[in-house]
């Protein structure tokens, strides 16, 4: 499979779900039979995902206590909850409006900027490498947000008109909080000023835009398949307030409760390699429900393209390695190469104990 193919063409899911009102309306492609077979934690959960306070982070008389707080959600949880983070309120809520208003244009508009040929860009479905692969219960818009050079702008939506600004304010200020936040980390794993600019510092974001129509056989697809992410650190913004989310831990489905005003974060398959497996990339899926849509933004950061990918030499202990290092060309085409199946990715980068 050739990674530049990108993904075979598949129905769009906003018009199926619009047009199958009955349980057997839904396509088999959709439904997983093996569903029921996986244990939810209690729904009433004194489990939660930990919540750091960003405003207690860069306070200097609360930062230590909140920094162990955040070391500790990132080396037992790999998720957390962001709040009082201070990206200003304009930007996130223009970006909110746009995103719905874009998912409430007609088809043929959307269409306008869809998936081409050989990019993973645009509007359309996620990574489907088969015919027999099970599909997920979602569309998305999918791009490239920096470096600036890496823009297609073919790709982004003209309509509604604000979109692109929108767009453009809301990727700088993710990339601003994401390398705030992972300088914080950094030094909680007790590395020096020189290794934050040198590998902590956002080379590649790209940005997708999740919309999860409502579904007659809710329990029995996947708005998004279980996977962990494969960059450094991601920023999702749960649209609008709609319960979907859920992340595996020790064995079972956690699910993230949306908080207004709040960031999930979560550290990717790079943060987990760097860091020679000491914070984890955890993984997580997107359930969906009969009667409510559900949007998400997720913000994805990553190295410098030619950063080598592998343990951090400060990061390696007595016991060595955990991971082999590979130049990100190479790891970027692994990646997408291989389809949303768990952890097998991070797998193949992982050496034999
Ligand atoms: C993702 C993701 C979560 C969500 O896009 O990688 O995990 O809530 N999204 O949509
Ligand atoms: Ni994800």
């Amino acid at each position: 499979m050739d990674y530049a193919m990108g993904s075979l063409p598949v129905p769009n899911v906003q018009s199926l779900a619009a047009a199958s009102h009955a349980a057997d309306d839904v396509p088999h492609r959709y439904i997983r039979p093996d569903l029921d077979a996986q244990p939810l934690a209690a729904s009433d959960a004194t489990v939660d995902i930990p919540i750091i306070d960003f405003s207690r982070l860069r306070d200097p008389k609360s930062h230590l206590h909140e920094s162990s707080k955040l070391h500790l959600a990132c080396q037992n949880w790999g998720f957390f909850q962001l709040i009082n983070h201070n990206v200003p309120t304009q930007v996130v809520e223009r970006m909110r409006i746009d995103v719905n208003r874009f998912f409430q244009l007609p088809l043929a508009e959307k269409r306008k900027v869809a998936q081409a040929a050989g990019d993973l860009q645009g509007y359309g479905q996620l990574f489907v490498v088969s015919e027999e692969q099970k599909l997920d219960w979602s569309d998305l818009l999918y791009l490239n947000t920096l470096p600036d050079t890496e823009r297609t702008m073919r790709f982004w939506p003209t309509q509604p008109p604000s979109f692109r600004a929108a767009l453009d304010n809301y990727s700088s200020e993710m990339k601003n909080l994401a390398e705030c936040l992972m300088e914080i980390m950094a030094k909680n794993l007790g590395l020096g000023t020189d290794v934050v600019t040198e590998k902590f510092k956002v080379g590649i974001q790209s940005i997708r835009f999740n919309y999860y129509p409502p579904c007659a056989q809710a329990h029995k697809v996947l708005g998004l398949s279980q996977h962990s992410d494969s960059d450094l650190i991601t920023l999702v913004l749960q649209v609008n307030q709609v319960q979907g989310l859920q992340i595996k831990r020790r064995g079972e489905w956690v699910p993230v409760r949306p908080r207004h005003g709040a960031f999930i974060v979560n550290l990717g398959d790079i943060f987990e390699i760097y860091s020679n497996g000491r914070y984890k990339s955890i993984e997580h899926r997107v359930v969906v429900n009969t009667e409510t849509e559900r949007l998400s933004i997720a913000a994805f950061h990553s190295p410098k393209s030619d950063a080598v990918i592998g343990p951090l030499e400060e990061m390696v202990g007595g016991s060595g390695a955990k991971y082999r290092s590979v130049d990100h060309e190479s790891f970027s085409k692994l990646f997408f190469s291989s389809k949303l199946d768990g952890k097998s990715f991070l797998d193949s980068m992982r050496y034999e104990s």
